[in-house]
């Protein structure tokens, strides 16, 4: 006869393996060993019968989580048997070859639900042969399956876990701190050695201990650092992974144990009220010493209502987040941690640093969790920010031999280009024009804004949708479904197609010029002083009219010409002239139709269906993909040291001037078609697209069909509907 803790856990010391009979029960085996197979792992091994399952599973190294330690409490250790003759295996494998369900089992189903079927594998004991499956909620670094299209999984290691302990009473026989019996007994039941521990735990630790009769669970992090400790058990911690954009700062809230997402929310960025753009907040500290102190208290002030928000959305206190992690371009960067953002105003726009830094929440007024770990992501240089390292951690071009192109387009557009054997990245200086600014009629997306246009190419007349509505404006009911909002301007996507649509419809000419001898044609191309304007929403007793003016479409000329030169400088760097995926992120990039962006020249030629916007349209979801890799820092720890890697050795490329007047020259409202030359474009493409072939939904249709589309023919699509 044979003591369990004997065979399976020689390593022990004695003592150790007497205390963890003590936990599982006292189990004696004959000599007669079974086989036991885990899924989806596949390892096996030979155990006396009456051995602990998640003892056989560890002793196997099979991947089951447990918080509790085996006291029958925390459920994370749920198996399943898999019935039946496995041949594969040389196992017939019967529920009858497991111990019956036990009291400490009955005792957690009477608490919590199980499924049917399934087994604590701490308590359940091994009879016979068995296969065992562990699903994959009970697994430690389980699979954490990304929603997006083209996801990728990761492996859930987040740097901070939980431990259940029992910690031995004072005795007046034994001196030692009630912190020392602590990590004896962390060391004695989860193998943790040579930890440290912050004060603010020690504070905590002698109430914890008693309030729970000695029984505590503790926060590690990165298996070294006890963070946080609670009477009893405590089963879920959350994380915390946080956009911090110029206009918006949005959040995930990820539970640690399962890698889910249980919250998601947004804010305005307060710092709105100094500047709307990233320079003008530059300037107001350049011109207002000590200005970066107040943006710094607005921006944490919103975090700390962000963090109150989505904790109250999941039914949690703020204070269970035990980890944020920051994205940010490189001024909100700057600002969120306190740093003046001066230098960033300029060439050689020097960061404060480039490394990732960790810090307490205390440390940045985060009124999370006292002891909790802030993590910011590295910037990749002063003009390509954390947000676009996010980006590449979300996207991950680096793991494919694809090309891939991303646009982060803002008023900066952040765009890399790269593949598993080369990542380049570079920053240009687009301007406001896109997402709205400095257009006459141009407004933010929001309730009201016209968000998608349609011009008649023979009557030259218009019809539009506004956010807040799925109506067109000639649909039956419009006005009664505007009537709340009005229709109050034009937004970044809207500006994007009247321009594309003016254009297909031959009121915008291939150098820009809207072209006032088609006045006659319709009354709504009107003259404006030496050039002329076309009328998109005609004024109301309650609002003026929306005009899309020259000098609009001058300004989103020169936008769409620093984001190709941007786009062409990386190609020509990488020698390349096409690229084979492109990815468009950002608040714009999540709107924008990606057809009429092509029709423009804003990006260049690719397979339609391998081009496609980043995130959700609707507004609490455009920053998806950065809060996604903040998310997956948090959840993923090999991503983290991944993150640093890459974002270390990302190509840079500075634009220079010289760049953009080459590109602005060309400076055609229709793309860049002296540029493109070069792309042959199949004859046959010419016939791809008709308008019996499309829905109607140009972008649907276009998708559909896996064949390489250039400019030309896209806009050949867009003039036959
Ligand atoms: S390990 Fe906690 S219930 Fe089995």
């Amino acid at each position: 006869m044979v003591k369990w803790a004997e065979v399976a856990a020689k390593p022990e010391p004695v003592a150790a393996q007497a205390k963890r009979c003590s936990i599982f029960g006292s189990v004696f085996v004959s000599g007669k060993d079974a086989l036991v197979v885990f899924t989806p792992s596949g390892r096996r091994g030979r155990f006396p019968v009456g051995s602990s399952l998640l003892q056989a599973a560890r002793s196997l190294g099979v991947d089951i989580d447990s918080v509790c330690g085996g006291r029958g409490i925390c459920g994370r250790c749920q198996v399943l048997v898999s019935e039946g003759e496995f041949s594969k295996h040389g196992v017939v494998s019967s529920n009858d070859n497991l111990s019956p369900v036990s009291a400490v089992e009955q005792e957690y189903c009477s608490t919590q639900p199980m499924q049917q079927g399934r087994r604590l594998s701490c308590s359940a004991q091994v009879l016979g042969d068995l296969v065992i499956d562990v699903p994959s909620s009970s697994q430690v670094h389980k699979q954490v399956v990304r929603k997006a299209a083209e996801a990728h999984d990761v492996h859930l290691d987040p740097l901070i876990r939980l431990y259940f302990v029992e910690v031995q009473e004072p005795d007046m026989h034994d001196p030692s701190g009630d912190l020392r019996r602590l990590e004896d007994a962390l060391e004695f039941e989860w193998q943790l050695t040579d930890l440290s521990c912050d004060v603010l735990v020690v504070q905590q630790l002698q109430t914890a201990l008693r309030q729970g009769e000695w029984k505590v669970t503790v926060a590690v992090h990165a298996g070294n650092q006890i963070i946080a400790v609670w009477p009893k058990l405590k089963e879920h911690v959350y994380g915390l992974a946080v956009d911090v954009g110029s206009t918006t700062i949005a959040a995930h809230l990820c539970d640690l144990a399962s890698g889910e997402v249980v919250a998601s929310a947004g804010v305005m960025n307060p710092q709105i009220r100094f500047g709307e753009d990233l320079m003008s907040r530059v300037s107001y500290v350049m011109m207002n010493p000590g200005g970066e102190v107040e943006m710094t208290v607005a921006v944490r002030a919103a975090l700390n209502d962000l963090a109150v928000e989505v904790a109250a959305q999941a039914g949690i206190s703020a204070k269970d987040i035990l980890e944020a992690t920051f994205v940010g371009n490189p001024i909100m960067h700057h600002l969120l941690l306190g740093i003046n953002p001066v230098e960033l105003g300029g060439a050689p726009f020097a960061l404060a640093t480039d490394r990732a830094i960790t810090l307490w929440a205390s440390e940045i007024d985060f009124a999370i969790h006292r002891n909790a770990r802030i993590y910011v992501l590295p910037c990749i240089a002063g003009h390509v920010g954390a947000d676009t390292a996010g980006v590449i951690l979300a996207e991950r071009p680096d793991l494919t031999d694809k090309i891939t192109l991303l646009v982060d387009v803002g008023t900066n557009a952040e765009i890399v280009l790269g593949n598993n054997q080369r990542l380049l990245a570079c920053s240009s200086p687009t301007g406001p024009a896109f997402e709205g600014a400095q257009i006459s009629c141009g407004q933010r997306a929001a309730p009201g804004a016209i968000e998608r246009v349609r011009i008649d190419p023979v009557t030259l007349d218009a019809r539009f949708k506004v956010i807040g509505s799925d109506l067109w404006s000639d649909d039956p009911g419009f006005a009664a479904a505007v009537a709340n909002t009005g229709v109050t301007g034009v937004c970044g996507s809207g500006i994007i197609e009247a321009l594309a649509e003016l254009y297909l419809a031959g009121v915008i000419r291939h150098d820009g010029v809207i072209n006032g001898e088609l006045a006659a044609r319709n009354p709504r191309i009107q003259p404006d002083g030496r050039t002329f304007s076309y009328e998109l929403y005609r004024a109301t007793e309650h609002a003026p009219a929306l005009k899309v003016m020259q000098n609009d479409v001058r300004a989103i000329q020169l936008g769409k010409a620093a984001l190709y030169a941007g786009v062409r400088l990386l190609m020509e760097r990488m020698g390349i002239a096409s690229v084979d995926r492109i990815r468009l992120a950002g608040a714009f990039g999540s709107h924008i139709d990606v057809k009429y962006a092509m029709v423009l020249g804003m990006i260049p030629d690719c397979i339609l269906s391998e081009v496609s916007s980043a995130g959700n349209a609707a507004g609490s979801q455009t920053r998806e993909m950065r809060r996604i890799a903040a998310a997956l820092v948090i959840l993923a720890r090999q991503l983290r040291d991944g993150h640093r890697a890459f974002a270390l050795t990302v190509d840079l490329h500075q634009m220079r001037p010289e760049h953009l007047q080459r590109f602005q020259q060309v400076g055609h409202i229709h793309g860049c078609a002296a540029i493109d030359q070069g792309l042959q474009i199949p004859a046959s493409m010419a016939q791809t697209f008709s308008r019996t072939q499309c829905s109607g939904d140009h972008g649907r249709c276009c998708k559909q069909r896996n064949a390489r589309v250039s400019l030309q023919t896209v806009e050949q699509q867009l003039r036959a509907e």
